[in-house]
C-alpha cells in the first residue's frame, strides 16, 4: 500500500494545472450507456474512479478506451451490445458512484441489476431516492440477494419530487428519462456543475433538456440517444484544495485551468478568513498572507459551501486566529480526519455535526491515516506546514479522485514523495540441522 511522505514547510509557488472534475466523468461515462454509438469524453482525469467505472462499464459488454496525455485524456466508449445489464458487488463496492448505471441501464436495455451499496466510511448514503424515483417513471422494482433489479418496457416520464437533494439520485433519474416516454419533470434537483455538464453531454447525444443546473429540470423523452464529443467541466474540488494549499502555506500560486465561477462559496469564505484571491476567466491565484481569522462554515448542497471542501477547509482553520465552527449538514458521518489532525497537534472538538477548530495551532508531524477521499487531502494539507516529516498511509483513498497530486504539489515547489509498501525484512533461513 502506497504511503505519501511529506516534509512542511515550504511555500508553493508557480502554477498547477486543475484535471477534469472526477464527479462529472463518472456520470458521463454512464450516460454512454444510453446509446450504441461511440460517446467520445476529453478531459478525463487519471484517477482509480474512473478505472473502477472502465471496468464496471466493460462487464456489461462495452468498449472503453481510456486515452492520456497528449490525447487530451480522451476515453471512447462504445456500448453498441451490452450483453450483461449488471453492476456487480465486486464493483460497486470499491464506487459508490456505480449505481449512476441503473437508470441509464433499465431506459436502454429494460432491465437493469445493480448491487446496493453498503455502509460507507462518511455516511449511510442510501440509494432509495434514486429507486422511487424509477419506480415514478414506472419500472418495476425487486430487491433480493443484496441487489436492486429494475425492470420496463419502456419507461413512462412522470413527475418527480426529490424528497431531498441529491446529486447522482437528479442524473441517474435525468438520464433515465432521456429515453422515456413522454415528459418528466424533475423537481428540487441538485444544481452542481457536474448536473448541468452531464445535460450537456446528453442534450449533444440527442436529449431534449432543459432546466439542469436549476432545481427544476424537464425532460422530453426521445427514443433514441446517438453519439457525440464532450470535453469533461474542471474539477472544482481539486481546485479549491490547491488554493487552501497555497493559502497555507504563505505561498503564491496560479491554479489554472478552473472555473471561478464554481467556486464561489468558498472564495467568499476565503476572503473572509483573509486569504488574498484573484480571478480570471479560468484561473484563481492565491496569495498566501497570514495571519488568517477564523470564520465559520456550515456545509449544504450547490451553490452552498460544499461538503467536499469541509475536510480541507479544517486544515486551513487550523491556521486561523480564533475558534471556526464548521457544520457538516450532508453527510452524518464526515469528521474522520479530525481524530488525525488532532494528532498532528490541532485543537478540535467535535459535538454532533459541528466541529470547533480553534487556532492557530503548530501542526507537528506525523504518522496518520487516510481513511476517505477528501479527509486524505485534509491530511497533505496539514502536512504541507507541519514542522517534520508525516507519513500518510492509505494513500489509495487520495488516488480515487486526485490525479498524480504528489507530482502536481512537487512541481510548485512541496516536498513530498511516494514509498511503496516497506515490505519487512525477510527472516533469516532457520540453520540447517547437523
Ligand atoms: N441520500 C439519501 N437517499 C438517496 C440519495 C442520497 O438519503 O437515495 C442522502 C445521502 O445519504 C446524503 C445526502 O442525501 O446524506 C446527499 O447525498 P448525495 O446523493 O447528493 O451524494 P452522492 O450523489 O452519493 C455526490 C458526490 C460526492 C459528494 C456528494 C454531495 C459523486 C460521484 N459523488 O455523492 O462526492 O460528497 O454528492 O455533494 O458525484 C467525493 O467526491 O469525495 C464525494 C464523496
Amino acid at each position: 500500500m502506497d504511503k505519501l511522505v511529506i516534509r512542511g514547510g515550504n511555500p508553493l509557488l508557480g502554477t498547477i494545472r486543475v484535471s477534469g472534475a472526477k464527479n462529472a466523468a463518472l456520470p458521463a461515462m454512464a450516460a454512454a450507456l444510453l446509446t450504441d454509438e461511440p460517446v467520445i469524453l476529453e478531459n478525463i482525469p487519471q484517477v482509480r474512479d474512473i478505472e473502477t467505472t472502465r471496468r464496471l462499464l466493460a462487464a456489461m459488454g462495452a468498449e472503453v478506451e481510456l486515452g492520456y496525455g497528449r490525447a487530451q485524456h480522451r476515453t471512447t466508449i462504445c456500448a453498441r451490445t451490452l450483453s450483461s445489464p449488471e453492476a456487480s458487488y465486486e464493483l460497486v463496492k470499491q464506487m459508490r458512484a456505480s449505481s449512476l448505471v441503473l437508470g441509464p441501464l433499465v431506459a436502454r436495455c429494460g432491465r437493469a441489476r445493480v448491487s446496493l451499496p453498503g455502509g460507507c466510511a462518511i455516511g449511510a448514503r442510501p440509494i432509495d431516492l434514486h429507486i422511487k424515483g424509477l419506480e415514478q417513471l414506472g419500472a418495476k422494482i425487486t430487491q433480493d440477494h443484496g441487489y436492486v433489479e429494475a425492470t420496463a418496457d419502456r419507461l413512462k416520464g412522470g413527475e418527480i419530487v426529490f424528497e431531498r437533494i441529491t446529486v447522482t439520485g437528479t442524473e441517474d433519474l435525468l438520464m433515465a428519462a432521456t429515453l422515456a416516454d413522454g415528459e418528466t419533470v424533475l423537481r428540487n434537483c441538485a444544481r452542481e456543475p457536474e448536473v448541468a455538464d452531464l445535460a450537456d453531454l446528453l442534450n449533444k447525444m440527442g436529449a431534449q433538456i432543459e432546466g439542469a443546473g436549476t432545481s427544476t429540470i424537464r425532460v422530453r423523452g426521445v427514443s433514441k440517444l446517438h453519439g457525440a464529443k464532450h470535453r469533461i467541466i474542471p474539477d472544482r474540488i481539486e481546485a479549491g484544495t490547491f488554493i487552501i494549499a497555497g493559502a497555507m502555506t504563505g505561498g503564491d500560486l496560479n491554479i489554472v485551468g478552473c472555473d471561478p465561477s464554481h467556486l464561489a462559496a468558498l472564495l467568499a469564505k476565503l476572503h473572509q478568513v483573509g486569504v488574498k484571491t484573484a480571478q480570471s476567466a479560468d484561473a484563481v491565484r492565491v496569495m498566501g498572507d497570514a495571519p488568517f481569522k477564523a470564520a465559520d462554515i456550515t456545509t449544504e448542497e450547490y451553490p452552498g459551501f460544499p461538503t467536499d471542501m469541509q475536510a480541507q477547509y479544517m486544515a486551513l482553520a487550523t491556521q486561523a486566529e480564533g475558534v471556526s465552527i464548521i457544520t457538516e449538514n450532508i453527510f452524518e458521518n464526515r469528521f474522520m480526519h479530525v481524530l488525525e489532525l488532532v494528532r498532528m497537534g490541532a485543537n478540535i472538538k467535535v459535538e454532533g455535526r459541528r466541529a470547533l477548530v480553534r487556532g492557530k495551532a503548530s501542526l507537528s508531524a506525523a504518522a496518520v491515516q487516510a481513511s476517505d477521499l477528501r479527509a486524505s487531502a485534509s491530511l497533505v494539507l496539514a502536512a504541507l506546514v507541519a514542522d517534520g516529516e508525516t507519513i500518510i498511509d492509505r494513500v489509495y483513498h487520495i488516488d480515487r479522485g486526485y490525479e498524480h497530486i504528489e507530482e502536481k504539489l512537487k512541481s510548485v515547489g512541496a516536498q513530498i514523495r511516494r514509498i511503496g509498501e516497506i515490505l519487512p525484512k525477510k527472516a533469516a533461513a532457520p540453520a540447517a540441522r547437523p
